[in-house]
């Protein structure tokens, strides 16, 4: 990445202080899996919703990205203890659904590409089954979630799917690449809507794949523009990109980035929750901004060069901005990219934190921009 001098330098002293602050939450944390720090603290995972809890693959992901960038041996051995709990959820199983990605991803497949270990592919290629598992065929599309909603699906599906690319590249086996690539379209056909902005749920009739309903989701409303889901595109769609090689994915990637950057352009590149929803009050989501950043990259690497400006400059503005406004550097307290929020409508501990998923990507932001980021799928 060919950054200018002073923005290369910034990522350099950003790179220095999340090495500083990962390594103390590391030391103190435990075997904790984090999720959101209580009065500057990371708990176990127990306050959400227990082991099968989609971000817990996140603080993994922190911890193999950062034994990549430095080869220290402590964010190793942390990462190792996350990925053996995880088993208590394969276990559990019926808690799971289609973040396993989220999941196995982080946990694994990086374990897997840094280590050779078997146990961490065996996992993966379970998690990737798992996901496939729920491939609905008439209507071409991976279900989300759990509770009787085998019509649904949601954008973030987007981020999962490359579990499916991989495990295809593994196994040899094309099963699963055509089921991530049919979900793809599908998402392409009724989520990602004509003006670049997304949906964030689609329901479909399970029976007959016919459409049914568009509901609001974690988003403002029905019809709005819910920041996080838009990132899941942005991000999504790139990394699948790497394995289809298909032109009219990039353009669909290049649209939906096109309509994020908009919408930070018009808010000093600080994200709103959602783009869509009425002025007042003003909500952030850290969280929406450093995934996308992380997509805008992605998708700088795969555009002929005279186009790379556009995503690659828009991704370091992102960045710069959150960091400065958003940031906690102080290495007593955990968590560093504030003002994350879950959804638009939520309220106390969801709103304006420092959330687990926030931070990840953007670490990866930053490695990305220093060339030191693991690219394992
Ligand atoms: N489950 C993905 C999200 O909340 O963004």
């Amino acid at each position: 990445m060919n950054l200018k001098q002073d923005d290369a330098a910034w990522a350099l002293a950003a790179f220095e202080k999340i090495k500083t602050k990962v390594k103390a939450e590391a030391l103190r944390s435990g075997d904790i899996i984090p999720y959101i720090p209580r009065d500057g603290r990371y708990f176990d995972l127990g306050w959400h919703e227990g082991i099968s809890w989609w971000t817990n693959g996140f603080w993994s992901g922190i911890l193999w990205q950062l034994y990549n960038a430095t080869q220290d041996e402590l964010f190793k051995e942390k990462a190792k203890v996350q990925e053996t709990r995880l088993d208590a959820a394969m276990t559990e199983f019926n808690e799971l659904h289609h973040d396993v990605g989220f999941m196995w991803l982080h946990a694994s497949v990086t374990s897997y590409k840094l280590t050779g270990d078997k146990d961490s592919l065996r996992r993966a290629l379970h998690a990737a089954t798992i996901l496939a598992g729920r491939y609905n065929p008439v209507g071409r599309y991976i279900s989300a979630w759990n509770g009787n909603k085998p019509g649904w699906m949601i954008v973030d599906c987007l981020m999962n799917i490359q579990l499916l690319f991989w495990a295809s590249e593994e196994t040899n086996d094309p099963r699963f690449k055509h089921i991530a690539k049919a979900h793809l379209e599908t998402c392409l056909k009724y989520v990602a809507r004509p003006d670049g902005s997304c949906n964030h749920i689609i329901i479909f009739d399970p029976e007959t794949g016919a459409l049914l309903d568009n509901p609001a989701g974690q988003g403002f409303a029905s019809g709005s523009s819910w920041s996080r889901g838009q990132a899941w595109a942005v991000a999504g769609l790139p990394l699948s990109c790497r394995y289809t090689k298909d032109p009219a994915h990039l353009d669909a990637a290049k649209r939906v980035a096109h309509y994020f950057i908009a919408n930070l352009a018009v808010s000093d590149w600080l994200p709103l929750v959602d783009f869509r929803a009425p002025q007042n009050p003003v909500k952030y989501d850290s969280s929406a901004a450093m995934i996308a950043a992380c997509g805008l990259l992605e998708l700088a690497s795969l555009v002929p060069e005279l186009e790379k400006p556009l995503y690659a400059n828009s991704a370091v503005k992102i960045l710069r901005a959150c960091e400065s406004k958003f940031a906690n550097w102080d290495p007593e307290t955990d968590g560093i990219m504030g003002n994350a929020c879950s959804a638009y409508h939520a309220e106390g501990e969801d709103t304006n934190a420092s959330i687990i998923y926030a931070d990840y990507f953007f670490i990866e932001a930053v490695l990305r921009l220093l060339g030191k980021h693991l690219e394992a799928f």
